[in-house]
C-alpha cells in the first residue's frame, strides 16, 4: 500500500502521524511544497495548481490514495481533482462539526486567511445547525511561518501571537471547543492546551481523516488506532530547502518515537522544542 501525502510544508505531518497509528506499514511520500509556502496568503487558483501538481507526482509514484494534509489545500483544490481520480483523495476539513456534537457553547475556529475565506468552509457552517452562530472563524496569517521556521525560539513566539492576536477573541468569546484548522497549528496542540485551560477541548482533523482513509482503502470501519510504529516507511520531498526540511521532517517524527527509513539521510537530528 502507497500513500501519498500532501502539505505546503511541515505542517502535514501531524497527518501523516495520524495515518501511521491505523495504517503502520504503509509506504509513505510525503511532499511538502515549500517553494509555494504560505498557501494561506495566496491566491486559490495558485493553490488549485501546485495541489494538482502534487497529485500528478504521487499518480506517477503508483499511489493507492493521495492524503491532502492541508485544510487550505483541501479548500481550494480537493473537489475539482477529485472528478477524475482514479484514487481516492481525502482532505481536511476543520473539525467543527466534532466539536458542535461535543460541546454546547461556543467554538473557535483558528485557519489560514484561504480556508476562513473559503466557500468549502462557508458551506460547512451552513449544512450544519446552529454553526453560523456558534462558530467564529479567525484567520491567523503568520502563525504557519512560526511553525514552520522552526527556529530556536519557535514557541515562544507563537505563545507571544496567542496572546497579542488570539487571546482577545478567546476571552471575549469563552469558546468550549477551540478547532485547529490548519496542519501546522497541530504541532502546537500541547502548548494550546496549556493556552486554553481546562474549559476548553482542542480538536483537529487527523484522526477523522485517518479513519476515513482506512474506510475508503478497505471498505470497512477502521480499528482502534494502534501505538506508532518506531520506525515508518517515508520517502520526504520538498520542493525547495531540501537538505534542511529533511532533517527538520526526520527530527519531528524522531520527537514522536517514529524513526524514517529511507528518508535520504542517514539519522535524524535530535528534537528541541526550543
Ligand atoms: N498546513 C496548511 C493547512 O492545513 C497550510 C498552511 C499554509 O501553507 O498557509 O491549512
Amino acid at each position: 500500500m502507497r500513500i501519498g501525502v500532501f502539505d505546503s510544508g511541515l505542517g502535514g505531518l501531524s497527518t501523516l502521524l495520524a495515518c501511521l497509528r491505523y495504517l503502520p506499514s504503509a509506504e509513505y511520500r510525503f511532499f511538502g511544497d515549500v517553494a509555494h509556502a504560505p498557501y494561506g496568503d495566496k491566491d486559490p487558483q495558485a493553490v488549485r495548481r501546485w495541489t494538482a501538481e502534487a497529485y500528478e507526482r504521487f499518480l506517477a509514484a503508483g499511489v493507492d490514495a493521495v492524503v491532502l494534509a492541508c485544510n487550505t489545500a483541501t479548500s481550494a483544490a480537493a473537489a475539482p481533482l477529485r472528478e477524475q481520480s482514479p484514487v481516492p483523495i481525502l482532505g481536511l476539513e476543520p473539525a467543527i462539526k466534532k466539536a458542535l456534537d461535543v460541546e454546547s457553547g461556543p467554538i473557535l475556529l483558528l485557519a489560514t486567511t484561504l480556508t476562513v475565506r473559503g466557500d468549502k468552509l462557508r458551506a460547512l457552517l451552513q449544512r450544519m445547525d446552529g454553526a453560523q452562530q456558534r462558530v467564529r472563524a479567525v484567520a491567523c496569517p503568520g502563525l504557519m511561518e512560526i511553525v514552520e521556521a522552526q527556529t530556536t525560539d519557535w514557541r515562544a513566539q507563537a505563545e507571544s501571537y496567542w496572546r497579542e492576536r488570539l487571546l482577545p477573541h478567546f476571552v471575549e468569546l469563552r469558546p468550549k471547543g477551540l478547532v485547529l484548522g490548519c496542519t501546522h497549528y497541530c504541532w502546537l496542540e500541547d502548548a494550546f492546551r496549556d493556552w486554553v485551560g481546562p474549559g476548553c477541548r482542542v480538536y483537529d482533523g487527523n484522526d477523522g481523516l485517518a479513519r476515513h482513509l482506512w474506510r475508503r482503502l478497505y471498505g470497512t470501519e477502521a480499528p482502534a488506532p494502534g501505538a506508532l510504529p518506531q520506525v515508518a516507511r517515508v520517502q520526504l520531498e520538498f520542493s525547495a530547502q531540501r537538505e534542511e526540511k529533511t532533517q527538520q521532517a526526520s527530527a519531528w517524527l524522531a520527537s514522536r518515537g517514529v524513526l524514517v527509513e529511507r528518508a535520504g539521510m542517514a539519522r535524524p537530528r535530535p528534537f528541541t522544542r526550543g
